[in-house]
């Protein structure tokens, strides 16, 4: 039992190693119980003190001092005083309590007395609010010397500094990744040169710490052990301010294009003060939201106004006796910060130079992007946004037939002719996975074959997909730039956008890969190993051979252009439709005028104020504190995962689809079975990271609720109904749950306790019901995990929208086929169960889709305009048990193109063909 509860501890803390500390203090605490009770022998606490007291050295908190007093207690046999201590300790770092009450620091319980002078006595009490923070001291000074340096920084802190931190030190590199990794709350990193290599502790739990690290370590493959540590710490941490104190010619060494990652050189003897003002602006230059600091002074400024938005200062909203209420509920400062303005600092959004500029250049350089556009509409907006920026009337866009309907219409907007691909199904929950690269290779190649991969501008798809599927978008984008160099990759990263602040998820992201790519472009063995690879290949090689091949792109004529939307405000904290699209692409500045005239399209003119404010916030929050709540949203997730599938009664009914269950064998090269699967390790778990086609996002859950006897809509209504539990998307037979920066482990405990109940109500129904029930509930089960209808693939585009099309390949012309829907008289209903409708599509004429239809679950339109309805198309809509089907009219049936009036059609574009020609 210890022996599992370890390995899976070792697991999850490959992902959240820093929530895995108030784990060891919990423990530490029950078995002080024990050990006071008289239940468990000293020997049990010594063994939990000494694995703590390793990782405890990368934190200020509890401290030298504290863990001293703890040993002290513990070796004096004291064990109600050992008890008391950890009490107090565990509850302080778990609540964080000590970042802003002195006493905390305390090992005596002198509540009542004054904090001594090496207590951080300027802590919170009695002063305005101050964000806490740590900063990594990587030292060569004796371990002995550390408390005295620790009180060095303290006595340098002033009433005027905005934030307040504590010192942590190390010795070493490998303590300094460490310390990196597991304490979240470093913000700030300071590097005294002629620190050690190797670690001076020999803990398990260190040295996995570090194996999981290896590869990003690898990464920075730099003799100078300082510079090797920086780039380190950038690598897993790209937001962390590195200082380097240097006694060698520091202006030398600031001039090294390899020291850019620091952000100040300093030489070693200078004055401290120094150092800790430049650490205080550092954290300040990620603290100032140029957009929202803007906007509270404006809030406060006595602004009469003869402009629009009546709500703005709130004077209407107030003083009416019928709409106070609202002004109660939101409170003033809603309608103090509303304005139509774009003058007094508020900026535009559509045309920023100010403010809004400053944010979205803040957001760049936190998200790694060139440049960064904020968008107050959502992502479908952002999506359209880039389409139309990127992509003319006739251009092709390689596009999973499965992604959002925002790029659909994008391309009915911009004319584009969709060539869909398929995502692998997953037909026993209705979903679909994500598109393999070897079918978004074939698209290009056929495309090539037909002489028409010039017309193909762009790959478009979605990661991680609704269901948590994760691209290898490195290894997609080379593979692609192999085939076409200047193809521009569109990621749909909706619900993605956190995954920056893991490094684990990072190279998996659009702007993680594309700073990969970039940096191997850069490497003088890139063009080697293109050379070897198309010497290999030889002249002509088959399309079978280069499917079969892993593509190298030739390094000098890559253009790496790659878009990234995210919903901020669906992973971090922006007010809904707060979106950002990212930029990073070596041409933008061909495409500018055009982006920006896709932003004048698509943008209100009157942005809501609190939507712009809310993203510059949420790009503070994550540049300060994401990688902690990163890792806490994915700590959370593991934890239903591991609490579904041990729990006796509840795994009975419900399941967790593990990553073997979501991602096909074929896509999993590396073997990796699930997080949680027995005698699953952090290498495992790295290569999958790392290899595999797919890999899971855990923290998006699928709850199998069709073995409890419930579809998916249905427990989704009785979760929110009965329990107050909000849960995603739905499929036939499940519900997708998903943890974000948001939860906390009372969250857990609650679905956990909800899903209890319900399997205790499920079995006493059984019990009671005798036999008809049981036999009813099995054959519910039965229909809903095993009657479940293909997923139709995209058919074809009828011949009357493929005027432009190669022979072979299937793009079509949608704008077409979508306006030709608006002449009514072209159009005709035919209602799926109708005879009629069979007999169309056996002997024909062709039934042609007028319009989408996207059924919601699944989500993805099952018809576009201009598709040919085929018999698996009709059947799969006959099986559909869903009351929402988007461009499906019951009564009516579906909205057709009349054949005849597309004969005509293509007729007419056949003689202006013929005629463009006589003419050339
Ligand atoms: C993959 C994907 N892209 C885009 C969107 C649209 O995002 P928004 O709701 O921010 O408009 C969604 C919405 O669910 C989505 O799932």
């Amino acid at each position: 039992m210890a022996s599992s509860a370890q390995e899976s501890r070792s697991i999850d803390h490959f992902f959240s190693a820093p929530s895995g500390r108030t784990d060891r203090w919990r423990d530490l605490h029950a078995l002080a119980r024990s050990w006071a009770k008289g239940d468990a022998a000293r020997g049990a606490v010594e063994a939990a003190l000494a694995e703590l007291g390793a990782i405890e050295e990368f934190h200020a908190f509890p401290g030298p001092e504290l863990l001293a007093a703890l040993r002290e207690r513990m070796q004096s046999e004291d064990a109600n005083g050992f008890l008391a201590l950890a009490k107090r300790i565990s509850l302080a770092a778990i609540t964080s309590n000590y970042k802003h009450d002195p006493k905390e620091w305390q090992a005596v319980d002198l509540a009542l007395s004054d904090p001594t002078d090496m207590l951080p006595s300027s802590l919170g009490e009695g002063q305005a609010y101050r964000p806490y923070f740590e900063m990594l001291v990587v030292t060569p000074a004796p371990a002995g010397r550390w408390p005295h340096m620790v009180a060095e920084f303290r006595r340098l802190r002033r009433l005027e500094d905005a934030f307040i931190y504590e010192a942590v030190l190390a010795g070493s590199l490998e303590d300094a990744i460490c310390a990196a990794v597991l304490n979240p709350d470093i913000a700030a990193v300071a590097i005294y040169e002629g620190f050690a290599l190797r670690s001076r502790h020999d803990a398990p739990v260190l040295r996995a710490v570090l194996a999981a690290q290896q590869p990003l370590l690898d990464k920075a493959d730099e003799a100078d052990l300082a510079l090797k540590l920086a780039a380190g710490l950038k690598a897993i941490r790209p937001e962390l301010d590195i200082y380097l104190l240097s006694d060698r010619r520091v202006e030398k060494l600031a001039g090294d294009p390899r020291a850019s990652m620091i952000r100040r050189v300093m030489y070693q003897i200078e004055e401290p003060l120094e150092l800790h003002l430049s650490v205080l602006e550092g954290i300040k230059a990620r603290f100032d939201t140029p957009f929202f600091d803007n906007l509270k002074l404006y809030a406060q400024r006595p602004i009469g106004t003869f402009h629009a938005l009546p709500i703005a200062r709130g004077k209407s909203v107030f003083r009416s006796p019928w709409i106070r209420d609202m002004g109660q509920f939101y409170g003033i400062n809603l309608f103090l910060a509303e304005s139509s303005a774009t003058t007094g600092g508020l900026d535009s959004l559509l045309e920023p130079t100010g403010t809004i500029k400053r944010a979205q250049e803040m957001a760049a350089r936190a998200f790694g992007a060139d440049h960064v556009f904020f968008v107050t509409n959502g992502t479908s907006t952002s999506n359209k946004m880039v389409l139309q920026a990127l992509i003319a009337p006739g251009d092709i866009v390689i596009l999973d037939r499965n992604c959002h309907k925002s790029h659909h219409y994008g391309l009915v907007l911009s004319g584009a002719q969709p060539f869909y691909v398929e995502a692998f199904p997953m037909t026993e929950f209705s979903m679909y996975g994500a598109v393999p690269l070897r079918t978004i290779k074939k698209a290009l190649l056929d495309l090539q074959a037909e002489g028409r991969l010039d017309r193909v501008k762009m790959v478009d798809l979605t990661n991680c997909t609704f269901d948590g599927h994760i691209y290898n978008t490195r290894r997609v984008m080379e593979e692609c730039l192999a085939i076409k160099p200047d193809l521009i990759f569109l990621w749909d990263e909706a619900w993605f956008g956190f995954a920056r602040w893991s490094p684990f998820l990072r190279p998996r992201t659009a702007m993680g890969a594309a700073a990969d790519i970039e940096a191997w472009t850069q490497d003088p063995d890139a063009v080697t190993q293109y050379e070897r690879q198309r010497k290999e290949l030889g002249a002509n090689p088959s399309i079978d051979k280069l499917l079969d091949t892993r593509l190298v792109p030739d390094p000098r004529a890559v253009r790496l252009r790659v878009y990234q939307t995210n919903s901020t405000h669906k992973s971090m904290s922006a007010i809904r439709q707060g979106s950002m699209v990212l930029v990073r692409d070596v041409d933008f500045h061909k495409v500018e005028a055009q982006f920006h005239e896709a932003v004048f399209t698509h943008a209100s003119t009157s942005p809501n104020q609190q939507l712009i404010a809310s993203l510059d916030v949420a790009r503070r929050q994550m540049e300060l504190e994401g990688y902690g709540l990163v890792m806490n949203a994915i700590e959370v997730a593991l934890d239903i995962r591991r609490e579904v599938a041990s729990h006796p009664l509840i795994s009975k009914y419900f399941s967790i689809v593990g990553a073997d269950g979501m991602v096909p064998k074929q896509y999993r090269m590396s073997g990796f079975v699930d997080f949680l699967a027995p005698g699953t390790r952090w290498d495992d778990q790295l290569r999958s990271m790392r290899e595999d086609e797919f890999c899971l996002d855990p923290t998006r859950m699928t709850l199998v609720c069709g073995t409890a006897g419930f579809d998916g809509t249905g427990f989704k209504g009785l979760l929110a109904s009965q329990y107050n539990i909000q849960v995603n998307k739905t499929s036939r037979n499940s519900v997708l749950l998903q943890s974000n920066i948001n939860n906390t482990r009372s969250d857990v405990a609650l679905l956990i306790s909800v899903l209890l109940k319900i399997s205790n109500e499920i079995e006493a129904r059984l019990k009671q019901g005798g036999e008809a029930e049981r036999k009813a509930f099995a054959a519910r089960v039965h229909s809903l995990m095993n009657d479940v209808p293909d997923l139709p693939n995209f058919s074809r585009f009828h011949e009357a929208f493929r005027t432009d099309a190669g022979d072979t390949t299937p793009e079509g012309d949608i704008r077409t086929a979508f306006f030709s829907a608006y002449a009514e008289e072209k159009c005709e209903y035919l209602p799926i169960d109708s005879p009629e409708c069979d007999r169309r599509i056996d002997k024909g004429p062709a039934l042609i889709s007028a319009n989408f239809v996207i059924p919601y679950p699944p989500g993805f339109p099952i018809l576009v305009p201009g598709q040919v309805v085929t018999h698996e198309t009709i059947t799969f809509m006959r099986k559909l048990d869903v009351k929402e089907i988007h461009g499906y009219e019951k009564a009516r049936g579906l909205k057709l193109l009349k054949p005849d009036a597309l004969a005509e059609k293509k007729g007419r574009s056949v003689e202006n063909g013929r005629k463009r020609a006589r003419a050339a």
